[in-house]
């Protein structure tokens, strides 16, 4: 996909950031870490070298899949990161997902949407998850950046290892593959069709954090909408101790969270808020 933003001097580059800077949360370190690497830079070439040489974003996407971005995704990279790795919850999330969201997919094809997805490894989570428990299941994940779609689409496994040292296998077979569409889309506007079926189980995790309360807030209510009556919504218990504010739009359609996990079970009967 074309990069419809081009930088021509590195004055451009910092306005980008700090305009991207605006809508997440103020204490972020990686902001000030990457204006650290803009100040060494020469130039446009020389900011792009010293980020492929390594730097956030770089490790966490590897280095095949960061060199596919354009300098602005590279740029997004550092800021929101595309770190993720396969099998990340806790014991006590797993138990959740096990005594309270398994017994409501039981008998049916179960219908999960996980945004951002990265390079996949959490749509393949899931995936593992309910195979292991029997459970039929069709998965839509999102993320912003194509590069990250394009590995994900591909199956390859990362394990949250340096990609460009794991060698095959290490894919997901194209059987499995089909359950799941990766698709590029923005987590704040989805391109999801009007109407589309809500989802029994939506996922949002490691992401809501990097924001200010506003923006925050007002995923989690596009996110709540997506959830069909009796699903339910996982979160990352980092943005709910961070945010406790979350709590109420999900309580205004009275989902309870379980316990003190990151998890929200949706009432069968939803009403509008
Ligand atoms: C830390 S990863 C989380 C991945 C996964 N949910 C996990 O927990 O392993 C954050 C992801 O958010 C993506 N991202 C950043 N801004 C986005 C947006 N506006 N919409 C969708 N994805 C976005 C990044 O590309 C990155 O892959």
């Amino acid at each position: 996909m074309a990069d419809a933003v081009v930088f021509k001097t590195l004055p451009d580059v910092r306005k980008y950031i700090e305009h991207a800077a605006a809508e997440l949360d103020r204490q972020s370190r990686y902001v000030p870490e990457l204006l650290r690497v803009l100040d060494a830079a020469r130039d446009i070439p020389d900011f792009e070298r010293l980020m492929n040489d390594g730097c956030r974003g770089q490790r966490h996407a590897g280095a095949d899949v960061f060199a596919k971005m354009s300098l602005r995704e590279k740029v997004l990279a550092n800021l929101i990161t595309p770190e993720t790795t396969l099998f990340r919850f806790t014991e006590g999330e797993l138990e959740a997902l096990d005594r309270e969201i398994v017994p409501r997919l039981q008998g049916r094809k179960a219908r999960l949407l996980i945004v951002p997805c990265s390079l996949g490894d959490e749509a393949f989570t899931a995936a593992a998850f309910l195979l292991k428990r029997g459970i039929d299941f069709e998965i839509h994940a999102f993320d912003i950046q194509p590069a990250l779609i394009e590995s994900a689409r591909s199956g390859r496994l990362s394990f949250g290892f340096p990609l460009e040292y794991l060698d095959p296998p290490g894919k997901v077979a194209p059987a499995l593959l089909q359950k799941i569409r990766f698709e590029v889309g923005n987590a704040f506007a989805l391109p999801l069709q009007e109407g589309v079926k809500p989802f029994d189980v939506v996922l949002c995790r490691n992401f809501i954090g990097y924001f200010t309360p506003e923006k925050a807030q007002r995923l989690v209510e596009r996110l709540a909408s997506r959830v069909a009556p009796g699903g339910a919504l996982f979160l990352d218990s980092f943005c709910l101790d961070k945010f406790p504010e979350l709590h109420k739009p999900l309580t205004a359609r009275r989902a309870v969270r379980v316990g003190h996990r990151p998890v929200y079970l949706f009432p069968q009967h939803l009403e509008q808020p």
